[in-house]
């Protein structure tokens, strides 16, 4: 666990971070983000001690960095930057191994070592240890970059906008592989990043600074459902929620109030019902509120000559129905598979809430996607 209790730094008496307090749980993705300028990479240097705080304390597992001893400190810690930091002169093979060679590490442990990484972040070991960093892609180079953050398996990694320098395609490469190394790895990665899309696709959460303060600390889902008013929401962008489809629950994009009714009804009201309000459809619900089955004007048309009858009697028990914090993915998938055209959405105790229906998805897809 890293802790910032009451951190602040000045730099020739300008504040650029202002009574910092933020918890990182052991293994979780952490991502830092905000404009240029905001206090990220202060932030990040801290955690190594690179940079040292006018005020305030940060611990690892419960004990104030500033009593550990600095390099032993830095042993645990993987730290990969933007400009790859390797040594143009040096192989592959000999920047990876580097702390463990300063460690006193024999040649072949760190020969091992350096093919084993090479291997895990999908560069041929043989084809590429004895090369020199100019020789590889950018994108190659910020493997190796990783590669040598992890080399003497440290359980925090710190990343400051590890890609930012790449192109979108191997941007989008290194991001899933980083994502599957922290999932296999169970590493602490704190990652800096000034580009929301990449914190959504990476973070268990998201801190998003301004002017040296937090502003929003919270899980992708909830930044994106709840942003602060006023900054995050601009720097995020108004619509953002709806470039991620997956965190849009049926609750969002339900009618509220479905047409309903209790089965005692009759088919004779139940034609009023449906007539009067435009459906051709009821949803038929208990005194709860808990769905019970649908009727169908079909199933009215089939029953007409026997006006009196209750619709409970006719009406459908197979019942297609969404949660209401299922992702719209799945109800549209449901209602694909199903080949129906509106889907009832209920709660975890089988209680009505609301109806998605292909029409009310079109206006919404075009009120906000268009
Ligand atoms: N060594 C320094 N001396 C003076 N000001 C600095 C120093 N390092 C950073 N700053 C200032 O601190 C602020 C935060 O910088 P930084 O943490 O690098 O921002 P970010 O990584 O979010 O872009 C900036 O205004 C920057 O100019
Ligand atoms: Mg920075």
């Amino acid at each position: 666990m890293i802790e910032f209790k009451n951190v602040t730094k000045t730099f020739k008496n300008t504040a650029v971070l202002k009574n910092i307090n933020l918890t990182i749980n052991d293994g979780e993705f952490l991502i830092l983000i905000g404009p240029s300028g905001c206090g990220k990479t202060t932030s990040l240097k801290m955690i190594n001690k690179l940079i040292t705080p006018s005020s305030g304390n940060i611990l690892i597992n419960g004990e104030d960095i500033m009593k550990k001893n600095t390099i032993e400190l830095r042993r645990n810690i993987g730290y990969v930057i933007q400009q790859t930091g390797l040594f143009p002169h040096m192989t592959i093979g000999e920047n990876i191994e580097l702390v463990p060679f300063l460690n006193k590490w024999t040649f072949e442990e760190r020969r091992k070592k350096s093919k084993e990484l090479l291997d895990l972040v999908g560069l041929e070991p043989d084809k590429y240890i004895d090369r020199f960093p100019d020789e590889l892609s950018g994108g190659q180079q910020q493997r190796v970059g990783v590669a040598r953050a992890l080399a003497v398996n440290p359980d925090i990694i710190l990343m400051d906008e590890p890609f930012s320098a790449l192109d979108p395609i191997t941007r989008n490469t290194l991001q899933e592989e980083v994502f599957k190394l922290q999932q296999d790895l169970k590493k602490t990665i704190v990652f800096v990043t000034h580009d929301m899309d990449e914190a959504i696709k990476l973070g268990d959460r998201i801190c998003i600074m301004k002017d040296g303060d937090i502003v929003q600390f919270d899980t992708p889902e909830q930044i994106l459902r709840n942003p602060q008013k006023g900054f995050v929401e601009g720097f995020i962008g108004a619509n953002r929620l709806w470039n991620q489809p997956e965190f849009i629950k049926a609750e969002d994009i339900m009618i509220k109030s479905p047409i309903t009714s209790s089965p005692n009804r009759t088919v004779l009201q139940a034609i009023g019902i449906m007539q009067s309000s435009k459906v051709d459809s009821l949803l038929i619900v208990d005194n709860d509120n808990k769905l019970q089955g649908i009727v169908t004007s079909k199933d009215i048309r089939e029953n007409m000559i026997n006006p009196s009858l209750k619709i409970g009697s006719i009406m459908s028990k197979e019942l297609i129905y969404v949660y209401n914090d299922e992702s719209i993915c799945l109800v549209l998938k449901k209602m694909n598979n199903h080949g129906v055209g509106y889907i009832p959405v209920v709660d975890k105790f089988g209680v009505l809430k609301g109806l998605v229906t292909k029409s009310s998805l079109i206006t919404l897809f075009e009120e906000k996607l268009f």
